[in-house]
């Protein structure tokens, strides 16, 4: 896969433990495997994106199975489109490219997220990925790298995306239904105001091939489960503290996933 110097978009080679440009910038392998190609002009905070008590938390969380059914809907909308080279933009620990790479062995994955501990813990998971740290707002690709995108409860660039998607290339949006985690949102907030959200955005240079509304009920039971959850989730940031306080106290938590998924065409 041909990645991009994020300084001055020459082509990078990989010389040994590094990634270098004619220009001389270079990007060091770290031992765990993944290329860190933010540069100190794009992050915004020292260590920007989720925590790395965040990524343990979604770590534990995911690899419980809680929302296997999610990464099930994302190979069925995938798999029948056969990609060569896909890309997770806000890929987190690595948990839904790692389950459709086991669908898909000869296919090429690349996963980027601008969490540094994210792609640390997503490099340990899976070897046979190529994990970047970096910001899906500038992607270190050339144009047409990919057939297709995955964003996951991510962030949506249209137009970088449809920058390294080749033509007729897919990108697949998942994201949080309105009555997503309501069973949390109860007992965490006093009252629950709805936002109307866009569910299925217009995308300048992309066409909405299908839609679904994934719909599960689980449950968790352990405190230990029920934060991962919350630390999954903006209401980390929102929480009260007589919120968490409630949700300290609470030992089982039923509640139901409502999951989005726009699968796009690019024009
Ligand atoms: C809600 S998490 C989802 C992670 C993963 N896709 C999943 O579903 O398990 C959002 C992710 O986006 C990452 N992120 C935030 N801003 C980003 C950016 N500009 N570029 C790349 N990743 C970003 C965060 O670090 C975090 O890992
Ligand atoms: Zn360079």
């Amino acid at each position: 896969m041909q990645l991009l110097c994020p300084v001055c978009q020459m082509e990078l080679k990989k010389v040994d433990r590094l990634w270098r440009c004619e220009q001389g910038h270079s990007f060091d392998i770290a031992r765990q495997g993944y290329v860190n190609l933010l540069t100190v002009d794009k992050k915004h905070a020292r260590h920007p994106g989720d925590t790395k008590e965040q990524v343990a938390a979604r770590k534990a969380f995911l690899d419980s199975g809680y929302y296997a059914p999610i990464a099930e809907t994302v190979c069925e909308m995938l798999l029948p489109h056969a990609p060569k080279a896909v890309l997770d933009a806000g890929c987190g620990e690595g948990y839904y490219l790692t389950c459709l790479q086991d669908k898909l062995p000869q296919t090429e994955f690349a996963g980027i997220d601008i969490s540094k501990d994210a792609v640390r813990f997503a490099a340990v998971r899976n070897k046979q990925a190529l994990w970047l740290t970096g910001t899906a707002a500038a992607l270190p690709f050339p144009d047409g790298s990919f057939d297709a995108v995955l964003s996951m409860f991510a962030l949506t660039v249209e137009q970088e995306f449809a920058r390294v998607l080749q033509d007729g290339g897919k990108y697949l949006q998942v994201i949080a239904g309105e009555d997503h985690l309501m069973g949390l949102k109860k007992i965490i907030y006093p009252e629950i105001l709805r936002k109307e959200k866009n569910l299925h955005p217009h995308l300048a240079g992309f066409r909405l091939l299908e839609t679904r509304t994934l719909e599960f009920p689980f449950t968790v039971t352990s405190t230990e489960q029920i934060q991962n959850l919350l630390s999954m989730t903006p209401h980390f940031w929102r929480i009260s503290k007589e919120g968490a306080q409630r949700l300290q106290q609470t030992q089982t938590l039923t509640d139901t996933a409502q999951v989005i998924f726009n699968l796009y065409c690019k024009e």
